[in-house]
């Protein structure tokens, strides 16, 4: 990772906990400070990517062994490949924000399948790109799952109360287990759009001042 030059910050949650909404107002805040930013997201919309988005949507069917399987191929693409992969992008000092990172995987997958087995799926991608921080918007299942169906008809794979709640418990033993090794910072999802965004901001900003 030493020849990495951008800054890779990843935003975490539960499905509809506004994510989509503040990586776009971090994204503008670092092009204002006059650094190259690129959003992307996990799944991707590279072959595997999209794979997943059918699994997720109900039109392919499987088991939960497979798509946690499928969203470690993803990841290992998502960083590798030559086209606009995260380490091609951070390399030529273009700073990444990824909806969604290895965290989603110990999380949502974990409900399901051993954590164990998820973490050693995910070991060369940890390995090779550790992000700079995580960001964690915390917002209550009921709330995400009003804000979700406000905004579209069809719910997704997870999208239900009972999954969103194990996830989000998921996510809290994880800081636990992690605090010593990632730097995760947790939002509350439920203060409106622009305080968050300032308080994203008050922990990220040491990332995009010029020397
Ligand atoms: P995610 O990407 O995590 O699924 P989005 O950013 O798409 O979440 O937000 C889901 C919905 O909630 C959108 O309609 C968005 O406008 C709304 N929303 C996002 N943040 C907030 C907030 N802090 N307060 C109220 N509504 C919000
Ligand atoms: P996403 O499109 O980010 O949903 P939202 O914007 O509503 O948060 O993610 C798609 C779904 O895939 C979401 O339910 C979380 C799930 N997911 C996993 O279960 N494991 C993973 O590793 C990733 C990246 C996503």
């Amino acid at each position: 990772m030493d020849d990495v030059k951008g800054h890779f910050i990843v935003f975490e949650g539960i499905d509809g906990s506004g994510k989509t909404t503040q990586i776009n107002l971090l994204k503008r805040r670092i092009e204002e400070n006059n650094f190259l930013c690129h959003i992307t997201q996990e799944p991707t919309g590279r072959p595997v990517g999209s794979l997943l988005r059918d699994c997720l949507a109900g039109r392919v069917k499987t088991d939960e062994f497979t798509l946690a399987a499928l969203f470690a191929a993803d990841r290992l693409d998502h960083i590798l490949n030559d086209d606009d992969g995260l380490l091609k992008q951070l390399k030529e000092g273009i700073s990444v924000i990824s909806d969604r990172y290895i965290l989603s995987t110990y999380a949502y997958q974990s409900v399901r399948v051993p954590f164990n087995w998820v973490m050693d799926l995910n070991s060369m991608a940890a390995r090779k790109l550790k992000p700079d921080c995580h960001i964690f918007i915390d917002t209550k299942p009921d709330t995400a799952l009003m804000r979700i169906s406000e905004g579209r008809k069809g719910k997704e794979l997870f999208e239900n109360k009972k999954r969103l709640t194990e996830v989000r418990d998921r996510y809290f033993e994880l800081f636990r287990l992690l605090k010593d090794t990632e730097n995760i910072i947790i939002v509350d999802g439920t203060k409106n759009i622009h305080e968050i965004s300032d308080i994203i901001w008050e922990n990220v900003s040491k990332y995009f001042t010029s020397a």
